[in-house]
């Protein structure tokens, strides 16, 4: 790898339009966290920005959700994500937000230069619009039957219950979410990036160029590369956002996507506005984005792409980590329908046990594929490798040195080949932490950290310093000599992962927070060095703490049932047996309608003159609510032709059109699967 001289870390900007939540923590922020407590700890030059994603139909849809403005909504959740993030120890050297001037200015800058230099496309299109509200409606807008499990409520990108990508054509009875009338396609104009004159020069850059990332990153690039670029808006119409700089786009505003990681270059001129090039346009700097994986796209396509039509000198990322998703108790993670866990949540329940939730989360990451978050795996890793492994030894150490040697650090005059043995193996440790951490597998170096701990416990057990201590005293004083030094070094190893207990073993064994240098090199508690007093490095997570979240869980999930049950439509019930002569009386015909006119003064009958094959006749319909008269006409259709004529509004009606209603209570023609001739006999 090459020698740069400083790291930028970015993490993604989270959307401002609810809490943050385990997902979150394990996806990203935790994972960055531990690589820039550890490149700080090696004393590499590093800078950690991150900030709220204020824009975007997230946002507009949470408004809409709470009843109130938007800028409500950034305002809530902004501070309370900041919060979160500080308190699991997430210290981003600026956390800011996307509403903030400075990114108002230089998101719009950003736009007008590659305008000026004509790096975009202009181009009109149609879109969706509704035709009640006078909006236009992003795809998460328009709302309607999934077409491939059923489920109603899907959006016009994705089904949330099977999860199928969808484009709202797709929708079976598309309708707007915003006033319900069903979307119509409209012709608007926007600004494109035109993606495919960066195809080649993002194989070459990714694909020949960063073998090194990881698969499911590479994979996802490769895929959306070999699928062929195509040019893609920068601009949306919308109320909310940093408006389109350009005369004539009133109405428009930036595409989130195209605003939202321009915020990572806004932040850091908010925090340094006199030296901020030297983070963004030095190939000194080796920046990294940490991202969820629905994220890879716009990181490692959209953005590079952008970046490289600007030029001007800015750095390209030299990778991209970015996880899968964690599910928790086997369900999807979503915010709509409130199964998470929340961060904020999660502290009152079980404050001053962050450490225990960054350590899970990262033992469980998703780094290869989706995993899965449970309270029992909570408690069991808790309860089974920090309180009975970590904290069991730390705590055997130093109250057996408070107890045998009035907390000094014994003198280490009887070594054993057991104690050389065993201190011999640390080194391996440290270097294996540090080649999982620099290749992002943080799982594998907690793993590794943990396992420092196994033999720090191990090696107490095999000893037996309780024992030797009633017959052999220097002995036991190179005992503790020996797990003190275990002790120094574990407060190393866990230092990137869990600030809060390494805070806290510090304090105990009385250190200033140790160097990485210093990790496997020798003695780090000298001899005489008196220890602070003993504290449980980590608590018990008991059953009953267990118990309440899953029945939290189970509370939601009960109440979402139930609501689904109540909104879900029911269909209509069944009705009395007939006998087949009954059906037999019915003459059910195909015929197709040649002339359709509204009937005048009403707004729900239509005037179809049909061909029913034995004759042209007149049927009068109430569908002017479902069809407009020029989709009836050229329909074919299927008719109760022996109905009783009857006259309505002035008009003889010769028979009924066949028409199925729905479960949401809209009719829809009945129609045979392919067009016959007309009078065909149903039956
Ligand atoms: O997925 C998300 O939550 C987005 N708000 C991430 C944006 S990352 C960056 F581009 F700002
Ligand atoms: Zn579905």
């Amino acid at each position: 790898m090459k020698n740069y001289k400083r790291n930028l870390i970015t993490c993604a900007l989270p959307y401002a339009n609810g809490p943050v939540h385990i997902g979150h923590l394990a996806g990203v922020y935790v994972p960055a966290d531990i690589y820039v407590r550890y490149l700080r700890m090696r004393s590499r030059e590093t800078l950690f920005v991150c900030g709220s994603d204020e824009h975007g139909v997230p946002v507009t849809m949470a408004a809409r959700k709470e009843g109130c403005s938007p800028q409500d909504i950034v305002d809530k959740y902004h501070g309370i994500i900041k919060n979160a993030f500080k308190d699991f120890g997430i210290n981003f050297d600026i956390y800011s937000r996307t509403s903030s001037e400075t990114h108002r200015r230089n998101a719009s800058q950003f736009f007008r230069k590659l305008y000026d230099e004509g790096k975009f496309i202009e181009k009109e299109s149609e879109q969706f619009y509704d035709p009640e509200a006078n909006v236009f409606l992003a795809d998460r807008y328009i709302v309607g039957t999934c077409p491939k499990c059923g489920a109603e409520g899907a959006y016009g990108d994705q089904c949330e219950k099977c999860g199928s990508t969808l484009s709202p054509e797709e929708l079976i009875n598309p309708h707007s979410k915003v006033s319900g009338a069903e979307p119509v396609k409209k012709k608007t104009k926007h600004w494109y990036l035109p993606l495919e004159q960066y195809e080649s020069w993002l194989r070459e850059w990714i694909l020949d160029g960063h073998k090194e990332w990881k698969t499911n990153v590479y994979g996802q690039v490769k895929s959306w590369l070999d699928g062929g670029l195509q040019p893609r808006a920068v601009s949306r119409d919308l109320d909310w956002g940093v408006p389109v700089p350009v005369e004539g786009a009133e109405g428009k505003v930036l595409y989130v996507w195209f605003d939202a990681p321009i915020g990572y270059i806004s932040n850091t001129i908010e925090l340094l506005p006199d030296s901020w090039e030297k983070w963004w346009k030095s190939e000194d700097t080796r920046m990294i984005h940490f991202i969820g994986k629905d994220n890879i796209v716009f990181h490692c396509i959209v953005f590079p792409s952008m970046l490289k039509a600007y030029g001007d000198g800015f750095i390209l990322p030299d990778n991209v980590p970015s996880n899968e998703f964690l599910n928790l108790e086997g369900d999807k993670i979503s915010t709509s329908r409130n199964w998470a866990v929340w961060l904020h949540e999660y502290l009152q329940d079980f404050p001053g046990q962050q450490d225990t939730l960054r350590y899970v989360l990262t033992a469980n990451a998703p780094e290869t594929k989706d995993n899965d978050f449970t309270w029992k795996d909570f408690q069991a890793r808790n309860n089974s490798e920090l309180v009975a492994v970590y904290g069991n030894f730390v705590n055997r150490a130093i109250v057996l040195t408070h107890k045998y040697f009035g907390g000094k650090v014994p003198e280490n005059l009887s070594g054993a080949q057991i104690d050389a043995d065993t201190l011999a193996q640390i080194p391996a440790f440290r270097k294996a932490i540090e080649e999982n951490i620099e290749n992002f597998k943080f799982r594998e170096a907690l793993k590794e950290a943990m396992n420092l701990a196994r033999l720090g416990n191990k090696y107490l057990t095999d000893t037996e310093p309780w024992a030797v201590a009633k017959t052999d005293m220097d002995r036991t004083a190179s005992i503790l000599f020996t797990a003190l030094q275990i002790c120094g070094n574990l407060a190393i190893a866990f230092a990137p992962f869990l600030p809060f207990s390494t805070e806290k073993l510090n304090r105990m064994l009385n250190v200033e927070p140790g160097s990485w240098e210093s990790f496997g090199c020798g003695t780090i508690l000298e001899s005489g060095h008196q220890l602070g007093k003993a504290e449980l490095l980590f608590s018990k997570v008991e059953d009953e703490a267990i118990q309440k979240q899953l029945d939290r869980l189970e509370k939601i999930k009960a109440e979402r049932q139930a609501a689904e049950a109540a909104a879900a439509p029911k269909v209509a019930p069944a009705k009395e047996e007939c006998t087949f002569e009954d059906f037999e009386k019915m003459d059910i015909r195909t015929a197709t309608v040649l002339e359709a006119e509204r009937v005048p003064k009403t707004d729900k009958l239509l005037k179809l003159t049909i061909d029913t094959g034995l004759d042209k006749r007149v049927i009068v319909s109430g569908i002017a609510e479902y069809y407009t008269p020029e989709q009836m006409v050229g329909k074919q259709i299927c008719i109760l032709a022996n109905l009783k004529p009857r006259t309505i509004r002035g008009i003889e009606s010769k028979g009924m059109i066949l028409m199925a209603k729905q479960l949401d209570g809209r009719m829809r023609c009945v129609r045979a699967e392919e067009c016959l001739c007309n009078g065909a006999v149903v039956g």
